[in-house]
């Protein structure tokens, strides 16, 4: 018999991207505690070319990066179409993937250009949604103004850019999680960029994977509107065997490094946008959480208040851990291209054996 519970601990390839190595996130060489405060756009580079640009090199990748966001008018035209529809974001967002891979121009799209459409894309869907004008980007401003601007349609503060960017960095990448690998077994192909980011999209969807921030937000929600002991409500939901949404991981069994410096934010974010009751609601079910099962939060329990204090609707929440995870995917995509082979694994067969087929052709009615 085969015990291997979800592939865990087991080997499959080797990377040059990340690495969680005892429990250390890393991004080529740099600790996350780190490469957090550098820009996104420096991030973006040395996860995809493996060192940081030089000060020219920043600014043109910068710059390459903002004039691609932009959408082709015909994908502009199906998404005010399907972005309306009542399926959650995340369906929304499957589809748009999926669509971006599909005009003219798309052959020679290479990964600046790619995440570039995904940022747009998904602002496009969230202003869709609110019935909002879209935004076109301001050339002036870097990568994350210029999404933070398209969502919320507000030129944001060089402190709010400053504490959405390292948010972002902190989403970009980690190593052989769920939707990366399966971005992997679809590059292993050879497939395009675009089917690859579909595929890694619908693992991302997932409540167990980037599904969790939005579930974590439902849950302080109801405690809070429906003024419930949150100790009570904890109890309930263990009791029936229920998950609590943005606690455990399956690397970090002693705290998630990202969720530490997210908590920070959360706190400052949650101070200037008058959510109080919502972080202190989070430490109480923090200190719950660690005191009686030892579970800490993951990278989705206080992004969840981040993305509430920036005016997020919470079913948009997972677009925007797709929108920073592109950043990882296209750097697997484009390893896995360049050194990997075709991903097959074998399964060890555990069904019936031994069985005849005796019926005779035309002998349907049973
Ligand atoms: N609430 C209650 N119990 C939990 C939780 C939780 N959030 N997480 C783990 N446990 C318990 C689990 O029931 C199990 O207990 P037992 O040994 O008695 O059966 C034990 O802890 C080990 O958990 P596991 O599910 O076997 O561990 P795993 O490594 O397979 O799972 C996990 C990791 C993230 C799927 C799990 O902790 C979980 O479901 N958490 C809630 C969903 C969540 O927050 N997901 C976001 C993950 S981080 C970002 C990302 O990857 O997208």
């Amino acid at each position: 018999m085969v015990k291997n519970h979800g592939l865990a601990g087991i080997v499959v390839d080797e990377t040059k991207i990340s690495s969680t190595k005892n429990a250390h996130l890393i991004y080529v060489g740099y600790p996350i505690e780190e490469i957090a405060q550098a820009s996104f756009e420096e991030v973006v580079f040395l996860l995809w070319y493996k060192h940081l640009p030089k000060q020219t090199e920043l600014v043109a990748f910068r710059q390459d990066l903002v004039n691609k966001m932009v959408l082709p008018a015909e994908t502009i035209r199906l998404l005010l179409y399907i972005a309306k529809e009542p399926q959650h974001p995340m369906s929304i967002l499957r589809t748009t993937t999926s669509l971006l891979g599909t005009t003219n121009d798309v052959e020679h799209d290479e990964p600046p250009k790619i995440l570039a459409k995904m940022l747009t894309a998904i602002a496009a869907i969230i202003r869709i949604r609110d019935n909002e004008p879209l935004m076109e980007i301001d050339p002036d401003l870097g990568v994350v103004e210029n999404f933070l601007l398209m969502m919320t349609g507000k030129k944001p503060s060089k402190r709010l850019a400053k504490m959405f960017s390292t948010v972002m960095i902190l989403h970009a990448d980690h190593e052989f999680n769920a939707s990366t690998f399966t971005a992997r077994v679809a590059a292993s192909t050879l497939t395009d960029y675009y089917s690859c980011l579909t595929a890694a999209v619908c693992a991302l969807k997932g409540p167990l994977h980037g599904g969790a921030n939005e579930r974590v937000f439902e849950m302080l929600e109801t405690i809070q509107q429906q003024q419930i002991d949150p100790l009570k409500y904890l109890q309930d939901q263990l009791k029936a065997k229920r998950k609590i949404m943005g606690f455990g991981h399956r690397i970090y069994k002693d705290g998630d490094p990202r969720a530490r410096i997210l908590k920070q934010i959360a706190a400052e974010l949650a101070q200037t946008t008058d959510n109080q009751v919502y972080y202190q609601l989070q430490i109480k079910i923090a200190d719950y959480m660690f005191a009686r099962f030892n579970l800490h939060p993951n990278v989705d329990y206080y992004t969840a208040l981040i993305y509430h204090c920036i005016g997020l609707e919470k079913e948009t929440f997972t677009m925007i851990f797709a929108a920073c995870r592109t950043v990882g995917w296209l750097a697997h995509i484009m390893e896995q291209r360049q050194e990997g082979s075709l991903i097959r694994p074998s399964s060890v067969y555990i069904g019936p054996t031994e069985r005849h087929y005796l019926r005779k052709v035309g002998d349907h009615n049973e």
